[in-house]
């Protein structure tokens, strides 16, 4: 039997390529794992009305975590035209299957770092950036609390706040409400977490990344919850920044950063920002973790127009497989995975069009052969 067991869902478009090219690279290295297909994305949305089939929950309850590749994600009414026509009157409404599987196995933390691996031409401030994002997962504007149009009920429930009367005014049928809710629990478990990882890789500061000034309920509850928890960490700088300024900041000045802590949100819009600093999301890697359950995933969507032709950077999906290593306590392998990617990078002679401008990259499929032939080779051994 092998040592693992892993949940295998490609799900939309590029995410195919990118998984392709993962097994190569894992297969390379004798990774011991039983690796069980699951179905996932916008195929079964369209087929089946559900992105997230129920068989495909009970496959990942089987297994010890989840290499995840792409997902696509439309909004409501683009969604629902897509549907199988005799599904389009059953009422079904589109959910990201993504933000669904955080939610229901309560991957808390979504932990993307952002390292600017030398020699990459596509880094955007030097060699020297390595930021780590800690986003909250499942709380903030992703819990799917949301009306439209707005309910009476929903409206009379709100009219404490004198506030609402406005919205009264402009006809309850023309407004939409989406709500940001966040727990003390979750802001907490955010926060600690951060400076955890701070603390045991020796980083120098942890900043939460916020807007109090104006969402002063959530993001003062964040902010003193942050104060809080930075209490137990002395050695550790606490920094805070506004969502806004620090989307300047890192594009001025990113080394001045190391461990960033959001909420839901702002962890999404910062850590595609970050993504940005160090070659763009083909290098971005993510890892969704809950208490006994990761579903390791890139940052990056699915990129419909090149699905299926063996073109994109595989990097990021990569990259996530070494969080699922490290994660799975394999950290010696995940080193020597990271090593082999951070190589070929440096090299730069094998690499995708994001790199050598379109036309001239490498495949896929070359740059993962490339790297598992560097796994292989008794120098790196
Ligand atoms: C991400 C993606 C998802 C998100 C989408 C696909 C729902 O942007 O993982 O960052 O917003 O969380
Ligand atoms: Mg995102």
């Amino acid at each position: 039997m092998a040592k693992y067991r892993i949940a295998w869902m490609p799900g939309d478009g590029v995410g195919n390529d990118v998984m392709d090219a993962t097994r190569i690279v894992l297969d390379a290295m004798n990774f011991d794992a039983e690796y069980v297909h699951a179905d996932i994305g916008w195929d079964f949305w369209c087929k089946e009305g559900n992105p997230l089939p129920d068989r495909t929950i009970e496959t990942l309850k089987t297994t010890d975590a989840a290499l995840f590749g792409a997902i696509t994600s439309k909004p409501r009414d683009e969604a629902h035209e897509e549907l199988a026509p005799e599904l389009q009157d059953k009422g079904l409404v589109y959910f990201s299957p993504i933000v669904k599987l955080r939610q229901m196995f309560n991957l808390h933390t979504n932990l993307r770092p952002c390292k600017a691996y030398a020699g990459n031409p596509l880094n955007y401030r030097g060699d020297d950036v390595d930021l780590v994002v800690f986003r909250e997962n499942t709380e903030g504007s992703y819990g799917g609390v949301e009306w439209y149009p707005l309910p009476e009920k929903i409206y009379d429930a709100l009219c404490d706040n004198p506030k609402m009367v406005k919205w009264k005014d402009k006809g309850l049928e023309n407004v939409a409400l989406s709500t940001r809710i966040m727990s003390r629990q979750g802001c907490e478990s955010i926060c600690r977490q951060s400076f955890e990882y701070a603390k045991k890789f020796g980083r120098s500061s942890v900043t939460l990344v916020e807007k109090p000034n104006v969402l002063r309920e959530t993001g003062g509850l964040m902010t003193r919850v942050f104060r809080e928890v930075a209490k137990d960490y002395p050695g550790i700088d606490a920094w805070e920044a506004n969502i806004d300024a620090m989307c300047m900041w890192l594009l001025k000045s990113p080394q001045d950063y190391d461990v960033l802590v959001a909420e839901n949100m702002f962890g999404d819009i910062i850590s595609d920002l970050a993504a940005g600093l160090v070659g763009g999301l083909g290098f971005a890697c993510a890892a969704n973790i809950g208490d006994d359950y990761a579903v390791f995933e890139p940052t990056h969507g699915s990129a419909p127009k090149y699905a299926g032709q063996d073109v994109v950077n595989p990097i990021a999906m990569l990259l996530t497989a070494k969080m699922m290593l490290d994660w799975l306590g394999e950290t010696s392998e995940a080193a020597r995975l990271e090593k082999a990617v951070a190589d070929v990078i440096e090299a730069g002679d094998i690499a995708t069009y994001d790199i050598k401008g379109r036309g001239k990259g490498n495949s896929t499929t070359e740059v993962a052969q490339e790297i598992a032939r560097r796994l292989q080779s008794p120098v790196n051994a």
